[in-house]
């Protein structure tokens, strides 16, 4: 019995000793931690448990029979995050380059369909040189075979990648389907094809981190949600974002415990919006003042500043927060910020948490690069995404919620279940100038009449009393009361229900 103990334990030392000590140090050096200390920093201390530590590829070719290392490049396993149970798999580039063979995709798959079974998260921690080119076929088949349990997982159980290593060619289409992406600066990437592809076919000369860097992902393509400048720093904010979140779409969001008022009144709110209605304002001032203890996670933080997403709590209980930023762009919609948004919308709504709307927004963005860009579908996807919507959804418009943009924004009439105005909202159809120069072309010429109808466009329209007389807008709140008005509404809705017709699904506008 000892001797068959002994020998567990020598299978087990040498299985996290992973690709060897030389190959741990070039990982440290590189300044990224290993696959296993990564889980480790990700889950509650002593709560892992590891599936499949001895399983080794079949590959016969290129010499691989004689390098089976035990575990296949790739630790798999669940464990726990502040108590509540979460999947995992944390690809171990010292071994093979962490790439992904047949067996390797197949300890994915395993956990992924326990994941989806047991209702929890699945967090990937990627760290890979692809497919493991030995294996041809077989590897191609394991990612696929990876691929259809991301579709199939997707809006049951959250799946979220954090890239911390590279990423290429067609392995970046298993991160591209989850939840969310985080990317660890300067040491990961992600693309579709690299700089020695690019410059071949396209002559362009550019550097691995320029391509599909960190800050490339989070700042110009949107492929990331954020970007963090170490594994430690990444791995803590995952823990972070996995307490606003249900562990599957059966569930509700965790409830936790909140020591801020929820009628706590903000007297400052009452003067944020300057008195020239052209002159920006910080609308985080309102999510902080709105969110319990001032704690608000922001997604896409660095991507279409013209817009907000991110979670916050109200009462303990997890909100999703969409919000127009007149810092940026006026916080005007666009291409950009509708998609940001609507993936968003569509992420609480999957997960049944509820949407607190923030709206202060002159319209799209008027030009030729957005029009042939195709802002139409592009902004048909927020549209849709709220009208399709059936969670709580409290929206507060705080200044303008001009055109087409107001309907958008989580309006009444896309089943918005409250839908307050400050006292300084202007609902119409567009700004009194641009307004006054349509419907008085003939005074053009004549400031002063001009003037007069623009004076009298504002004291019609420049207002929330209109739409309040016609109960689009529930309610004209004091800024102050925000928080409470906001938690109160969230907390008379904790029993909504609402149901979309059958249908098989719906075909969104991509
Ligand atoms: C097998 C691989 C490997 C792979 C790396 N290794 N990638 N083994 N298959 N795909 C091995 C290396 O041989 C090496 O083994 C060890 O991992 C570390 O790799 P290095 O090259 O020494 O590391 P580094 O200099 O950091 O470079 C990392 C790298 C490079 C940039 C990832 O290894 C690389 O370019 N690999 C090939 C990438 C690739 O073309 N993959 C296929 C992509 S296409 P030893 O024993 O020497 O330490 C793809 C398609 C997926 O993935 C399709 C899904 C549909």
């Amino acid at each position: 019995m000892k001797d068959i103990l002994a020998e567990l334990n020598e299978r087990r030392n040498d299985a996290r000793l992973g690709g060897g000590q030389k190959r741990i140090d070039a990982q440290h050096a590189r300044g990224k931690l290993t696959a296993r200390e990564r889980i480790e920093l990700l889950l509650d201390e002593g709560s892992f448990e590891e599936f499949d530590m001895f399983v080794s590829h079949r590959c016969t070719d290129f010499g691989m029979e004689n390098n089976k290392p035990a575990g296949d490049g790739v630790i798999t396993g669940w464990g726990t995050i502040n108590g509540r149970q979460v999947y995992v798999f944390s690809q171990d580039f010292t071994v093979l380059g962490g790439s992904v063979s047949d067996t390797h995709a197949m300890k994915i798959c395993k956990i992924m369909d326990m994941a989806i079974q047991n209702g929890a998260p699945v967090i990937g921690l990627n760290d890979s040189g692809g497919a493991r080119i030995q294996e041809g076929v077989d590897a191609l088949a394991g990612y696929a075979e990876i691929f259809q349990r991301n579709i199939m997982a997707s809006g049951v159980i959250p799946q979220i990648s954090v890239i911390m290593g590279p990423c290429a060619g067609g392995a970046v289409y298993s991160p591209a389907m989850t939840d969310f992406i985080f990317m660890v600066k300067d040491t990961s990437y992600m693309f579709v094809t690299g700089p020695d592809v690019v410059k071949t076919v396209t002559n362009e000369v550019v550097t691995a981190e320029e391509l599909g860097g960190a800050s490339t992902h989070t700042k110009k393509s949107s492929v990331a949600d954020g970007a963090f400048e170490n594994d430690v720093e990444a791995l803590a904010e995952v823990r972070r974002l996995v307490d606003f979140l249900p562990l599957n779409n059966r569930e509700k969001p965790p409830v936790r415990p909140f020591f801020d008022e929820p009628g706590r009144i903000e007297t400052s709110l009452d003067t944020l919006i300057p008195e020239n209605p052209n002159q920006p304002y910080d609308m985080k001032e309102l999510i902080h003042k709105v969110a319990d203890e001032g704690d608000f996670y922001e997604i896409q933080q660095d991507f279409a500043g013209n817009i907000i997403t991110g979670f916050m709590r109200l009462e303990g209980q997890t909100v999703g927060v969409v919000a127009n930023q007149p810092m940026v762009l006026a916080g005007c919609l666009d291409i950009d910020s509708s998609r940001k948004a609507a993936r968003f919308v569509r992420f609480c709504d999957c997960f049944e948490i509820p949407i607190l709307t923030l709206v202060d927004v002159p319209g799209f963005l008027p030009g030729t690069s957005q029009e042939y860009g195709g802002v139409i579908k592009h902004g048909a996807k927020l549209l849709f995404a709220y009208g399709e919507a059936t969670v709580p959804k409290v929206t507060v418009i705080t200044r303008k919620a001009y055109g087409g943009a107001y309907d958008v924004m989580a309006s009444k009439h896309l089943r918005g279940d409250f839908n307050y105005a400050w006292p300084t909202a202007e609902i119409a159809v567009m700004g009194a100038k641009g307004a006054t120069e349509i419907i008085h072309r003939a005074d053009l010429g004549e400031a002063d009449k001009i003037a007069a109808h623009a004076k009298d466009y504002e004291d019609r329209f420049a207002n929330p009393f209109v739409a309040a007389e016609r109960g689009f807008i529930d309610e004209v709140i004091q800024p102050k009361s925000t928080r409470r008005r906001v938690a109160r509404a969230f907390a008379s809705l904790r029993n909504k229900k609402l149901e979309n017709p059958w249908k098989k699904h719906d075909n969104i506008p991509l």
